[in-house]
């Protein structure tokens, strides 16, 4: 099975190595964890160092933004959007109608033609097919679920992955942490792996922790890691656990 370095520092010794080809990684945390970081050091190392085309489907921040804040890291999105080695799609189902019509798409970013599931990945099968993607990264699959309907909402999560299999990438998909952490969401049930992203607070420290809480096929670490957002990205100390002494502190859940 070949093997897709994540290019976290650290990480990929926790997982034999790095994702498996086209698999569907989830990658849960609550806001300010470091998700949208974490996908975007996926997809620029994966440029810059092992050639590998990337997509990125936002649902929340604006393509402008994401380019913006992600300076602070010294990538470069800009460069490799005229390389066409990255493309930004913005697809968001709930403001399309009422804000996106309005507005033109700069250069290098795609809107998505309508904000149905369907065409959403329509849109998201055409970038592939153009730029020869091989990440693809979305943030997040919590802004689709906009059905109150928990069964129509649980059908759609359910296509949207089963597509997305389909699609000969290796994805990362973000999920917003949900209130009652100890249980799963549908989409960590469907995906081959879901990476927890846990922020603590001890004392007057913020303490951040990172889980592998399944790989499917991987024989995966099973202990809480720290891992820090810096100038130069994510990195995950493999050596170090977060559970120490202070354990009554660090319940599982304290977010
Ligand atoms: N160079 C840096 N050093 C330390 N923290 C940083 C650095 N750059 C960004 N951050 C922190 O990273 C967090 C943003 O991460 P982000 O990937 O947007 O999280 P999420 O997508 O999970 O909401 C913020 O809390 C921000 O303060
Ligand atoms: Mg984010």
């Amino acid at each position: 099975m070949t093997r897709i370095p994540t290019a976290i520092p650290g990480l990929d010794e926790l997982i034999e190595g790095g994702f498996i080809e086209n698999d569907v990684i989830l990658l849960t945390g609550g806001p300010g964890a470091g998700k949208s970081t974490f996908g975007v050091q996926f997809l620029y190392e994966g440029i810059v160092k092992y050639n590998e085309p990337g997509l990125y489907i936002t649902l929340e921040e604006s393509p402008a933004r994401i380019i913006r804040n992600m300076w602070r890291h010294n990538w470069d999105l800009e460069r490799i959007i005229k390389e066409n080695k990255l493309r930004i799609m913005r697809a968001n189902p709930i403001a399309y109608e009422r804000y996106i019509k309005d507005m033109k798409p700069a250069e290098g970013f795609v809107d998505a033609e309508s904000a149905t599931i369907e065409n959403i990945l329509k849109q998201i099968y055409k970038q592939i097919q153009e730029i020869g993607a091989k990440r693809l990264f979305i943030d997040s699959i919590t802004s689709l679920k906009i059905s109150s309907d928990p069964a129509t909402e649980r059908h759609m999560i359910l296509e949207f992955i089963k597509n997305i299999e389909n699609f000969d990438c290796t994805t990362l998909i973000t999920s917003e942490i949900h209130s009652v952490p100890e249980s799963f969401s549908v989409e960590e049930y469907l995906s081959e792996g879901v990476i927890r992203l846990h922020v603590f607070r001890v004392g007057g420290n913020r303490v951040r922790g990172i889980e592998i809480l399944k790989m499917r096929g991987v024989k995966h670490d099973e202990v809480m890691h720290p891992y820090a957002i810096t100038d130069e990205g994510i990195v995950v100390y493999p050596s170090e656990t977060v559970i120490g002494k202070d354990t009554d502190i660090l319940k599982p859940g304290f977010f």
